[in-house]
């Protein structure tokens, strides 16, 4: 394998900027590019833009050492590792416009011997579409689309699988799963990984490999359904879904997940479309349990709105905004969805608790909403609408709470009363 000793990442979001520091850390040079100007300046002061445990001290370590340096621009490297968000468009089809506009950017600066690698979360088929695109523009390079392994310029595709909160710690001991457009294309990038993975880096095929990380969250958003519809037909036949998933779980091979207001964060309510767009005649476990997790959003905003339309004096505290617990991320949130729907139709009635936020989101505060601790909250409400199950609200205890009318959509509160 050529000598590596530069590296290009480009984009530096969530991914991007620790797999960058990360890499830093481990004695090579890593340029970090960004089209964000705002984000390249803070990050070339050893600053940080995003919120990750542990990462301004590693970032202001390799930026003072001179190991990471960032730029608006690519420049020549020994491996690209295209780190850039792949969002879905009003339509939930795959948008690749930031992919696309990161291998234009670096497609005239290849050379033999390099490495290019794409780690964002794409559909099948993407990483041979980069190949291509190189080989269209650059056919000297012969990026192994001519069916013979012998690629001047590797392409491989490795999927990010990290939790964020534990990025750094998960980047460097979770198992990779890597795929070239040739072996010899998934050899090269093993052994790069290698480099800094402690995990073990299981080789399979680019397609195969896009379709593993697609995988893993459509996966979870299926179970997640199962577990939605069952909420709505335990609700109809009164029946309590929490009782009947604890118990159903007592099979040594039954693992229902917990139902919630629907499915959120930019991940697995984003990726299941990707497969679903690429066969959607055959992909229909995956759209039903899209539309049935998005639905479950609806069906609490309806069994809200009867609620409180029952109590027409009553304050209503939304307990949580969150896409899961104890984080501050509001990506494609359901609770947000709800409580913002809420504070439409009952503005000042409205008092939104949410410990991981400083401050109340604009588009709530326009409607006159409170945003209380939840101990003012318990005070000023007779409602309660529980969105997202942080530790702080599974902390109060019962006494505090016994006077309110809660629909507990996580169920953490079910020592009382208590609507699903
Ligand atoms: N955040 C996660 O927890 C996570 C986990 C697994 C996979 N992923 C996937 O990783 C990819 C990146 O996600 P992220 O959370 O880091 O996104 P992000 O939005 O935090 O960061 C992406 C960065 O790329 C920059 N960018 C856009 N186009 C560019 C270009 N042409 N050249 C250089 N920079 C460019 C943006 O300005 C942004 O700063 C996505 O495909 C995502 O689905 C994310």
């Amino acid at each position: 394998m050529p000598d590596i000793q530069n590296i290009t990442i480009l984009g530096l979001g969530y991914i991007g900027l620790p797999t960058a520091a990360l890499i830093a850390s481990r004695g090579l040079k890593v340029l970090g590019v960004d089209t964000k100007e705002d984000v390249v300046k803070t990050v070339a002061s050893g600053a940080i833009h995003i919120s990750e445990p542990d990462l301004d001290g590693l970032v202001a370590k390799v930026v003072s050492s001179g190991a990471l340096t960032t730029s608006t621009a690519p420049r020549p490297a020994d491996v690209f590792i295209i780190a850039v968000p792949t969002p879905i468009d009003e339509d939930n089809r795959p948008d690749l416009s930031s992919v696309n506009a990161a291998v234009d950017s670096i497609v005239e600066l290849l050379s033999p011997g390099n490495l290019v690698i794409l780690e964002s979360t794409s559909p099948i088929g993407t990483t041979e579409a980069i190949a291509k695109k190189i080989s269209d523009r650059r056919p000297e390079l012969q990026v192994g689309m001519n069916g013979k392994d012998n690629s001047a310029v590797h392409v491989a595709y490795c999927p990010e699988r990290v939790l964020p909160g534990q990025i750094l710690t998960e980047l460097i001991n979770n198992d990779r799963c890597i795929g070239g457009i040739t072996p010899s294309c998934t050899r090269m990038a093993q052994r790069f990984y290698k480099m800094f993975v402690r995990g073990a880096c299981v080789a399979t095929t680019a397609r195969a490999a896009e379709l593993v990380k697609l995988t893993e969250n459509a996966f979870r958003d299926t179970n997640i359904a199962f577990a939605n519809e069952l909420s709505l037909i335990c609700d109809r036949f009164d029946i309590n879904v929490w009782e009947v998933i604890d118990i159903a779980n007592r099979h040594p091979r039954v693992n229902v997940l917990r139902p919630g207001p629907g499915v959120g964060g930019h991940c697995i309510a984003v990726d299941p479309w990707f497969i679903i767009d690429s066969a959607p005649d055959l992909a229909r476990v995956m759209r039903t349990s899209r539309e049935v997790n998005t639905n479950k959003t609806v069906r609490i905003i309806e069994r809200a709105e009867a609620l409180i339309d029952d109590h027409p004096y009553a304050n209503i505290a939304c307990c949580g905004l969150t896409f899961k617990a104890n984080i501050d991320d509001l990506r494609e949130s359901p609770a947000m969805e709800v409580a913002l729907h809420l504070a439409t139709k009952y503005g000042e009635r409205i008092k939104v608790v949410e410990p991981n936020l400083k401050r109340l989101p604009d588009k709530l505060a326009k409607h006159g909403v409170g945003f209380m601790t939840i101990d003012e909250a318990l005070h000023a409400c007779e409602i309660a609408i529980l969105l997202v199950d942080h530790d702080e609200f599974r902390m109060i205890p019962l006494a505090s709470r016994r006077h309110l009318d809660v629909i507990d959509t996580r169920g953490i509160w079910q020592d009382m009363p208590a609507r699903t």
